[in-house]
């Protein structure tokens, strides 16, 4: 199983279903949409349940802030195996870590061979004998990404702010608690209160985009401004709505 901080392995199924759902159901109304977009992608949990569903009516075009991560998707789509160790004892990881400039091998072992997936922050972790289940599983990704054209980005989600008739997820850094995304150049630092703004600016009527956003919780001056569209079992990971 592949590792990432934060990342929504176990419920990326359930997230992409309750949006396809949604969508199914809007279609019924006339309402359509064109394009999937995924600002903060991190190991496309969702990313990769989604397409199936979605399939080869939409364009697709993804992005993260993280320059190593986004590398490594790259060379997954172009089908660059070898881009991926297997083995990755303390040395190579070590010296990988020590690398002042990012790769696609740095992002992939990064993830996978820290602990909790944190970037190179958790120590070295070899719990796992060799990575081949997970390069299967970045791989797999990487064809899925290059059978619908998925244009892949390393951008800060404001690049996005020019999309219409869009399905856009959401899954930023969590509000309210340490944000532990880093890259080469330290802490990616995020400002919750341009976020919220960039959303309200995205969901007017005039752009036809409909917003999903995993959340915790949602800042009072804006509870009226999202509907709950999925929780789980234990009311902790939550799936907003954003209404226009
Ligand atoms: C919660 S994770 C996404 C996890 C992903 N949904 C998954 O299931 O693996 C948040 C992501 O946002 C990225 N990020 C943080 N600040 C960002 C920004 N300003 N613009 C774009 N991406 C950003 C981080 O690098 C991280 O990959």
């Amino acid at each position: 199983m592949v590792k990432y901080i934060s990342g929504k392995y176990k419920i990326g199924d359930q997230i992409a279903s309750t949006i396809f759902n949604i969508i199914e159901d809007l279609k019924n109304q006339n309402i359509r949409f064109n394009n999937y977009c995924e600002p903060f992608l991190g190991m496309a949990s969702v990313l990769k349940n989604i397409i199936p569903l979605l399939g080869d009516k939409y364009t697709y075009c993804v992005g993260d802030a993280h320059e190593a991560l986004m590398m490594m998707w790259q060379d997954a789509k172009k089908g660059k195996r070898k881009s991926f160790p297997e083995y990755v004892d303390r040395n190579l990881y070590e010296e990988l870590k020590s690398q002042e400039r990012p790769s696609a091998t740095k992002g992939f072992v990064g993830f996978q061979n820290s602990f909790r997936g944190s970037y190179f922050v958790g120590a070295y972790f070899d719990q796992t004998p060799n990575n081949r289940n997970k390069i299967d599983e970045v791989m797999e990704i990487g064809r899925l990404m290059n059978n619908s054209d998925t244009k892949l980005s390393n951008c800060d989600y404001s690049n996005y702010s020019n999309l219409k008739n869009s399905i856009i997820y959401l899954d930023p850094p969590y509000g309210g608690v340490h944000n532990e995304f880093s890259d080469e150049n330290g802490h990616i630092k995020f400002d919750y209160k341009i976020f919220w703004n960039w959303i309200k600016n995205m969901s007017r009527i005039s752009k036809n985009n409909i917003i999903f956003l995993s959340e915790y919780n949602v800042p009072e001056e804006y509870i009226n401004k999202v509907s709950l569209v999925w929780e789980d079992s234990k009311g902790k990971e939550k799936l907003f709505m954003i209404i226009p």
